[in-house]
């Protein structure tokens, strides 16, 4: 064909118009090229000659034989190229072998040219090629662990210019445990996942007998499986944890392993077989917490305090692989415990002598602590306090729950606070360790008292005075005593010795609670003037102590006269002179605590027309009853033939006048019956009543006033009583006023308590048959004679003397109806001194209602006097008498008036 072309293209050009020429110049007939040569291989050159240019687009391959777009004709510089265009590819091996390119070229003269070459496909070897995927691509491969080792992978190769059998296989890297044979790949192990790389990447090359080779990647993954059983991290098996965590506390993680996991935690499930009621897990995480507070203290954990647990963990899913482990709790002690006691509050007795370093209570073995452990359990004491107790309490040893005494208890002493009261302790129990609880305690310390002093009396001595005009129950004194001892328990006051007299009754009594000592009975200084007696204070428990008292009886004058006789009927003739001792009747007086001298005598009633008088009226123990004024019954002046005179004889005493006993003055009474008669006439009537009725009239006062509550009072009282009984005195000494003669009634010294004086009045009324109360002289015999006033019955006297009827009765002081007063005196007949012989009767006898022509001659009187030479023992004699005061103012007057002198 082609050689058809170029001889057609010659023949056209050799005759072609203008006659010029174009030629391709060295284009050989053949050539030859490698197959599978890229683009712009080339594979022969050539130029082009030409006189003029070459048209556009040429010289150009125009057709090849068979037909190929795999040729093209490239221009490069002067020269043209014959190169692949790398499209079709000329595979020896698939294409044609051989190419006729017509290459055509034309000038513009139009001259052409026509050449054919032939090119020659050389074949070329090449390397083998992959038959499976890995022609295309990396291969992965999976193998599940544990597997058997065999063939894991078939490798399909081919080559062009050998046989497939000739092809030679290998693997790298050659350390890979895996093996290659024609082709076949084959693991040369069982692998694990967890322990052996999880993959490999291996390089499988294939090559020709010439040594060309292609390589393939494969990687080969080895596939986890659930194969391994989930163990134990936690390298702690025993834990220690405190008692009395709150619920959620974890105290344990335990954590555990899957081999299989991948480390991906959440696979595992963690669970407690052991039953517990105290702790749960959290199942994803394995921690342990607390479920339920844990006492240390209770049961069981005070003596088993192990917990062990036995934790298992699961891998998932269910129905894998589980492993377990024991963990132990210890519980552990801690101080959550205050100490506790039996009891809170004590209270003890301690006597307040108690000595120091007494143990007062040992508050150790009440408290307790139920922790278990130590410090936890252990406690002491601290912190005692209380009003005072610092001073006198003190734990001893210190921290110890001994409460011993270190001061005093006494109740004597003033710093005691507690004196019939108790000290309050506070103390606490405290734990030692923190948190440090503490409990309080009280203790009451209450301390008695102890009787250790006995009374002691103020003074070891008293004396006191007492006059023995006090009525009984009359306050002697107080004797006080004092105990030391606090509280003041009491003191009872007794007399244990003297204070009696002859072995009688006691003369006085004692109080026993206020120590008063008292008149139990009248004391008489006559009798006893001093008692010495041993008073004893005594507490209740018999500690006693005694002192003297002694009690001076003060005399007083407390015994009235007694004068002799008693009571006596005297007759007098009515001519009787003025101035005549009647019948020569004497009185004579006896005082026991007065003297002589102090008797003043008055006639109290019954002295009408003061016919009757004594003389001396005072200042004597002896005094004669004289006819003072004479009897006139011719004028009616007298009516009375019978007169009864009651005579009261005073006592002036020292004592009374001082006032140290309340003045007093003791009244005796005498009464005596005077009989006038007409001389001549001696009938005498007779009654045959013999009847006498004596009254003895008393009175009595003394004061209710203790004299020791007021003394001040009282001696003021006296002292004013004494003074006023002193001007009284000089009252009644001067005053020269007379008034009609009344009945005593009223009192001279009025008291100036006088409201709150008591009377007490007595009569007694004594009835006496045939009492011979008279004595009178028989005119004749000269004999004295003893007569009733009453019946008239005689008797001739003999030793017997009268009898004092009156009875005396143990109060007679103050008796204001006894006592003279001014009017008493008064009342005195006329020409009687008021006191004693200072003041003469004649100074006062001038303007008075007695008869001043009846005063009776000293001679007279003298003579009655001695005319009666029987004289009553005792009686002052005549001539005594004669130094009467009286005496010589009455003798002018009575000089010529006593012509019936009936002597
Ligand atoms: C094939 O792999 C081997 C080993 O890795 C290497 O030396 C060689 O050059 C590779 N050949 C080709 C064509 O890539
Ligand atoms: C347990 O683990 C938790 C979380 O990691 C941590 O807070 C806690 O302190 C741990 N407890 C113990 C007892 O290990
Ligand atoms: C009367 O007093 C005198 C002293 O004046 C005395 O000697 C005489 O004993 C007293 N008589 C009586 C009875 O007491």
């Amino acid at each position: 064909m082609m050689e058809k072309l170029k001889l057609l293209y010659f023949l056209l050009g050799v005759i072609g118009p203008g006659g010029g020429t174009v030629l391709l110049v060295g284009l050989p007939n053949s050539a030859s090229v490698m197959e599978n040569q890229s683009a712009g291989t080339s594979i022969f050159s050539f130029s082009v000659s030409t006189n003029s240019t070459i048209s556009s687009g040429f010289p150009y391959i125009i057709n090849t034989s068979p037909l190929t777009k795999a040729f093209r004709i490239d221009y490069i510089g002067t020269s043209y190229n014959v190169a692949l265009t790398g499209s079709p590819l000329l595979d020896f091996e698939t294409t044609p072998n051989s190419f006729n390119l017509q290459i055509y070229v034309e000038d513009s003269t139009g001259a052409t040219d026509l050449q054919i070459l032939t090119v020659q496909l050389t074949n070329v070897n090449e390397p083998p090629m992959f038959l499976d995927n890995l022609a295309n691509q990396d291969v992965s491969l999976y193998i599940i662990e544990g597997n058997s080792p065999g063939a894991i992978y078939q490798v399909l190769a081919s080559d062009r210019e050998s046989a497939t059998n000739t092809l030679r296989y290998s693997l790298v890297p050659a350390s890979a445990p895996f093996s290659i044979n024609t082709g076949t790949i084959s693991s040369t192990k069982v692998f694990d996942y967890e322990t052996d790389p999880h993959s490999y990447s291996l390089i499988v090359t294939v090559t020709d007998p010439q040594g060309l080779s292609v390589n393939g990647s494969i990687t080969v993954y080895i596939t986890n499986i659930n194969d391994e059983t989930p163990y134990f991290t936690t390298t702690t098996l025993t834990y220690l944890i405190p008692e009395e965590q709150i619920p959620g506390t974890t105290v344990a993680n335990i954590t555990a392993v899957d081999p299989d996991a991948d480390n991906f935690i959440n696979t595992l499930l963690y669970s407690i077989n052991t039953p517990t009621e105290y702790f749960t897990i959290d199942q994803l995480t394995g921690g342990i917490q607390i479920a339920k507070t844990i006492d240390r203290e209770a049961d069981p954990f005070r003596l088993h305090p192990n917990i062990v647990l036995e934790v298992m963990v699961k891998d998932r899913p269910s129905g894998g692989q589980a492993n377990s482990t024991f963990i132990t709790f210890i519980i552990q002690d801690i101080n959550d415990n205050p100490p506790m006691c039996q009891q809170y509050a004590f209270r003890k007795l301690v006597p307040e002598t108690e000595t120091t370093g007494t143990l007062i209570i040992d508050l150790t073995n009440f408290c307790s602590d139920i922790d278990v452990d130590s410090p936890y359990n252990l406690f002491n004491f601290t912190g005692l306090s209380g009003l005072g107790s610092s001073e006198r309490f003190q734990l001893s040893p210190s921290g110890s729950g001994k409460i011993v005494l270190i001061g005093n208890l006494d109740f004597e002493d003033p710093n005691n606070i507690a004196v019939g009261n108790e000290y309050s302790l506070t103390v606490a129990v405290q734990d030692i360790a923190a948190q440090y609880f503490k409990k309080y305690l009280y203790v009451y310390v209450k301390t008695s008292p102890v009787n250790e002093f006995p009374p002691v009396f103020n003074s070891s001595s008293y004396v006191f005075n007492i006059s023995e005009l006090s009525p009984a129950t009359t306050k002697v004194g107080q004797v006080y005593a004092t105990d030391k001892d606090y509280p003041y328990i009491g003191i009872t006051y007794s007399i244990v010795a003297g204070g009696s007299t002859f072995g009688s009754s006691d003369i006085f009594w004692m109080d026993p609670n206020t120590g008063n000592l008292q008149l139990a009975t009248k004391a008489d200084y006559e009798i006893t003037s001093k008692y010495i007696i041993t008073v004893q204070a005594e507490d209740s428990e018999s500690k006693f102590s005694t002192a003297s008292v002694t009690v001076n009886i003060l005399e007083a004058n407390d015994e009235k006269p007694i004068c002799v006789p008693n009571s006596y009927t005297l007759s007098i003739p009515v001519d009787q002179a003025i101035g005549t001792n009647i019948q020569n009747f004497k009185l004579t007086c006896t005082d026991r605590d007065s003297g002589p001298n102090s008797f003043r005598y008055f006639i109290n009633s019954g002295n009408i027309n003061n016919h009757f008088a004594f003389t001396p009226t005072s200042g004597s123990n002896i005094t004669n009853l004289v006819l003072a004024v004479p009897f006139d019954y011719s004028s009616g002046y007298d009516t009375t033939w019978n007169y009864n005179l009651r005579v009261y004889i005073t006592d002036d005493n020292i004592i009374s006048a001082s006032g140290g006993s309340k003045g007093v003055v003791q009244t005796g009474t005498v009464s005596l019956n005077i009989k006038v008669y007409i001389p001549g006439l001696t009938t005498i009537k007779t009654t045959t009543t013999p009847e006498v009725i004596y009254q003895s009239k008393t009175e009595n006062s003394y004061s209710a006033v203790a004299w020791y509550i007021p003394f001040v009072i009282t001696l003021g009282s006296v002292i004013l009583l004494g003074l006023l009984g002193y001007l009284t005195y000089l009252f009644a000494k001067h005053c020269p006023c007379r008034s009609s003669p009344k009945p005593d009634k009223e009192l001279l010294i009025k008291p100036a308590e006088k409201t709150k004086i008591k009377h007490d009045v007595f009569w007694e009324m004594t009835k006496i048959n045939t009492v011979f109360d008279g004595e009178a002289q028989d005119p004749i015999t000269g004999k004295i004679y003893e007569y009733n006033s009453k019946s008239g019955a005689r008797r001739w006297k003999d030793t017997q003397l009268p009898v004092e009827s009156e009875q005396i009765l143990p109060q007679p002081a103050m008796n204001p109806n006894v006592l003279p007063t001014e009017k008493d005196q008064h009342m005195m007949p006329k020409g009687t001194p008021n006191k004693r012989e200072k003041t003469p009767i004649g100074a006062e006898n001038g303007g008075n209602q007695t008869n001043p022509s009846k005063p009776a001659t000293p001679n007279r009187l003298q003579t009655a006097n001695q005319t009666s030479p029987k004289l009553e023992p005792g009686k002052q004699s005549p001539i005594k008498r004669a130094h009467s005061p009286l005496s010589p103012r009455l003798s002018p007057k009575v000089a010529p008036k006593t012509p019936i002198g009936p002597t």
